[in-house]
């Protein structure tokens, strides 16, 4: 068993990438619920890595199926410097968004650095790329004005991702060999079986109902090998039915509507947790 590492003193390095359905405000409440010693990390829907960071687990597998997003955290775990002097050479103007926006570097630091501009200035920091030709087409944010990045975020997060092992993989590749003792968070894209909900709609393209069943079941496999396994998703009877055997939460959190910077709604979401079941 190991216990997470803290950080001697040291800022809390959070996220230095904005992310949809990122966790950033919600990591602490999750956090709780994580056992203080376990074995391996796993976190295969690792986006902005939102609860790595807050955990700080010393031994971690992260993944994700968006490669562009893995090359990035290798590129800051094994080239941190490299990354830093690319970024100090991007100016943030929408001129210059716009013509960063359209390269193509093959260079590894020259494309972390792209990606890390681009979601930071990018319209309500928005990751998203042409469903054809797989391009980053989000407009710029208007954002001048705003510092792109923070190179000591950028190195914490470097030494922090030191002990960790990085894939491109489907989360069930990626857990496959996740064990007794073993911690797992996952936090998927949220669909449902049926909904009227026009973001929940757009995410059905990359996370079909048929992959959050594959998921549910793939949760259950892992509790019954022994993995203390925390899952994240929608607050809809159709998900929670999936988790009949984990104990349920519920958290609320205030989202900001897209097209309206002053409309704040509380929404619900589920957080259920291996072990026994139940409702909080
Ligand atoms: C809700 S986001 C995770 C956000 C993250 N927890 C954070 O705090 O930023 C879901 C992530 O799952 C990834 N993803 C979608 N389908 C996947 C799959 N089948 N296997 C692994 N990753 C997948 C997406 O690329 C996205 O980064």
């Amino acid at each position: 068993m190991i216990e997470p590492t803290g950080w001697d003193g040291e800022e809390c390095p959070e996220p230095f990438l904005k992310w949809p359905g990122g966790k950033r405000y919600l990591a602490d409440r999750i956090v709780k619920h994580f056992p203080a010693a376990h074995g391996r990390y796993y976190e295969p829907f690792v986006g902005s890595a939102a609860l790595f960071f807050a955990h700080r687990p010393a031994d971690a597998v992260l993944a994700d199926k968006n490669a562009e997003l893995i090359a990035c955290y290798e590129q800051v775990r094994d080239n941190c410097e490299a990354v830093i002097r690319r970024l100090r050479k991007l100016k943030n103007s929408t001129e210059d968004y716009y013509r960063i926006r359209a390269k193509e570097p093959t260079d590894g630091a020259w494309r972390a650095a792209r990606l890390v501009y681009l979601v930071k200035l990018a319209f309500n920091g928005i990751y998203r790329v042409n469903s054809l030709t797989g391009k980053f087409n989000v407009p710029y944010g208007d954002h001048e004005g705003r510092v792109v990045f923070d190179p000591e975020k950028l190195r914490r997060a470097s030494r922090l991702l030191q002990g960790s092992k990085l894939l491109v993989a489907d989360f069930e590749v990626a857990l496959a060999d996740a064990g007794e003792g073993d911690l797992v968070y996952l936090d998927p894209p949220y669909t449902v079986a049926h909904n009227s909900n026009g973001f929940l709609r757009y995410n059905t393209k990359l996370f079909s109902w048929e992959d959050q069943v594959r998921l549910a079941n793939c949760a259950q496999d892992l509790a019954d090998r022994g993995c203390h396994v925390v899952v994240s998703n929608a607050c809809h009877k159709s998900i929670r039915s999936l988790y009949s055997s984990f104990r349920v939460h519920r958290i609320i959190r205030s989202s900001r509507m897209a097209a309206d910077n002053t409309y704040r709604r509380r929404i619900a979401e589920y957080l259920f947790v291996s072990g026994s079941s139940g409702e909080n």
